[in-house]
């Protein structure tokens, strides 16, 4: 096989890769667009995430929320992703950074998780999603639970605290 061909096999791999990544999830309920690092630690921060609390990332991407929460706030986390590809790279990079006991990703649809056992649920997901899951959210969620939510809001809900520099904002059960 020359090298040129076997190039060429390795680029369409990658392509499908990230076609796989980023498609699905566009026909569901919202696209992979990470948030940085420093908006996360800011929205686990504005919810006041206490050491040993349970973070729910609903649409965990890669799993850098789950990160943050266990290595800067002592909590621990499950991410709940569609795409098949990023909860197995999402796990598979928990695990290199040692950080698999505390956190994982389930791969499933975040309308179908039960959210009971969370004390902090994050979302970086559409205004239409967030519209859709509030409802869920109301039902399942404990007392004292709070929820952070990047850019999209839920209306009628009165946000505890608010960050306008990083568009997020919290609200407690
Ligand atoms: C904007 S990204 C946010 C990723 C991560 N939470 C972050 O802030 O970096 C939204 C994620 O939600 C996932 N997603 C969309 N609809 C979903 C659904 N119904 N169930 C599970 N995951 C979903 C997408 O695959 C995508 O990874």
């Amino acid at each position: 096989m020359s090298f040129s061909l076997l190039a060429l096999i390795v680029f369409e791999g990658f392509l499908i890769l990230i076609i796989l990544a980023i498609f699905p999830p566009m026909f569901r309920h919202a696209p992979f667009i990470p948030t940085t690092h420093a908006r996360v630690h800011r929205m686990l921060e504005l919810t006041g995430l206490k050491k040993g609390e349970l973070v729910v990332d609903l649409g965990a991407g890669d799993g850098r929320v789950l990160h943050c929460a266990v290595r800067h706030f002592g909590a621990k986390g499950v991410g709940v992703e569609f795409s098949p590809l990023l909860a197995w790279f999402g796990n598979f990079w928990l695990k290199i950074k040692g950080l698999s006991k505390d956190a994982k990703i389930v791969r499933g649809d975040i309308f179908n998780y039960d959210c009971s056992k969370a004390d902090v649920i994050t979302l970086f997901l559409l205004q239409t999603t967030n519209k859709k899951i509030k409802e869920k959210l109301q039902k399942e969620l404990k007392p004292g639970a709070r929820v952070v939510s990047r850019i999209f809001t839920f209306n009628d809900w009165q946000p505890m605290a608010k960050d306008e520099k990083y568009h997020l904002s919290v609200y407690k059960k």
